[in-house]
């Protein structure tokens, strides 16, 4: 039996993909996680494509318009954060068919044991797991078809995505494996920053959520300035003073919160947080928090309220956007069929 030839290693040029899915509104997670971080790779001058991944968020229901006006708002969002859309390719992910192509092939290579142990479906289905989509399990495969289908090398995220990116490096490696190619990059998570993890407001040991039904639970980028001001002071906290070192906060989940929150939205590190409020009370440094956390977002808020006057607008950045992206797709896809073993003979 003859042996494939060894893959030769074609060089995979640093390229940025990242998500969001238009389930909802923008929180202080998805900026601090998520956003922030984004314009940050744009500003480095790296390649970098940002999707609003609709098809994920219909993994649970949607109502169609509410999800219409949460994918416009989230594009809103995303350009008011600074992500421009000449440096940046933006687009809504239904609108380039290759990531369905690719999510399809990728069902075929993921095996149901991998996806079994996926936390975000068993956190997601909970004691429901015969009742939720079929989509919400295959989740991650599509996923990995939205970096996979650009070849993306770094994917910018918030830590509850490591799990799903740790299965899209399976997903590429057993994919390289089983056809003797070295086709997919294996891709890097790039997790970084003082809040990679914001938790809820109201209870420090559970993740910011758009979907927590609590709206005092997190910050909206819609919220304006006493809003946000409102909810930081009611934020949950205990009664002890701050400490002067982040040891020091090891057993305080919601001051540790406060902290992190603060240190990502003046670009400092914890520590040197510490630093400066070593013993101060909650009331001190709450409202010390409410005017940086008012002061950074209120800018966005505006400009989101301004672009979503006019949605035609959006509408058409994202179509440019689309227009883009699946000029870097199609041909990625087209190769995975012909590598699959596909007949690709259609008359156009
Ligand atoms: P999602 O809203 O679940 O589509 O998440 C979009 C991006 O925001 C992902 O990169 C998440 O990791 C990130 N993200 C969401 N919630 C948080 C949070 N509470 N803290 C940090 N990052 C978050
Ligand atoms: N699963 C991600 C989340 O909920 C969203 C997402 C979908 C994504 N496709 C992606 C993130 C590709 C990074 C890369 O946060």
């Amino acid at each position: 039996m003859s042996l494939a030839p060894a893959p030769t290693a074609p060089q995979f040029p640093a390229r940025i993909f990242s998500g969001i899915q238009p389930s909802g509104g923008l929180t202080l997670g998805n900026y601090l996680g998520a956003l922030k971080r984004f314009v940050q790779k744009q500003d480095e001058g790296i390649e970098t494509i940002y999707c609003l991944v609709d098809m994920h968020a219909i993994t649970v229901w949607q109502d169609p318009a509410k999800l219409r006006h949460a994918t416009r708002e989230a594009a809103a969002g995303f350009i008011a954060a600074g992500i421009d859309p000449a440096r940046s390719i933006l687009f809504n992910q239904s609108q380039v068919t290759a990531h369905a192509e690719l999510g399809w092939i990728f069902n075929c290579v993921a095996r149901m044991g991998w996806m079994s142990r996926m936390t975000q479906f068993k956190d997601k289905a909970g004691k429901n797991s015969e009742n939720v989509s079929l989509g919400l399990f295959a989740y991650p495969a599509l996923m990995a078809a939205d970096i996979l289908a650009y070849k993306a090398t770094h994917v910018p995220v918030g830590e509850d995505q490591k799990q799903h990116l740790e299965l899209c490096r399976d997903i590429a490696i057993k994919f390289n494996n089983d056809y003797g190619v070295n086709f997919f990059p294996v891709v890097e998570p790039v997790i970084e920053g003082a809040a990679t993890r914001v938790m809820s407001l109201r209870d420090g040991t559970m993740k910011m959520s758009k979907s927590d039904p609590s709206d005092q639970s997190r910050i909206n980028l819609t919220d304006d300035a006493d809003t946000i001001s409102k909810k930081i002071r009611k934020a949950k906290t205990d009664s002890e003073p701050l400490p002067d070192t982040l040891d020091g906060l090891k057993d305080r989940p919601e001051a540790r919160n406060l902290v992190n929150i603060y240190a990502a939205l003046s670009d400092m590190t914890a520590a040197q947080v510490m630093t400066d409020y070593a013993g101060a009370q909650f009331g001190t440094f709450k409202p010390a928090l409410a005017d940086l956390a008012v002061a950074k977002l209120e800018p966005i808020t505006l400009e989101m309220t301004r672009l979503m006057q006019d949605p035609a607008e959006i509408d058409r950045i994202i179509g440019q956007g689309a227009a883009r992206a699946d000029a870097i797709a199609r041909p990625i896809v087209d190769e995975v069929y012909d590598i699959v073993g596909m007949i690709r003979s259609r008359v156009v």
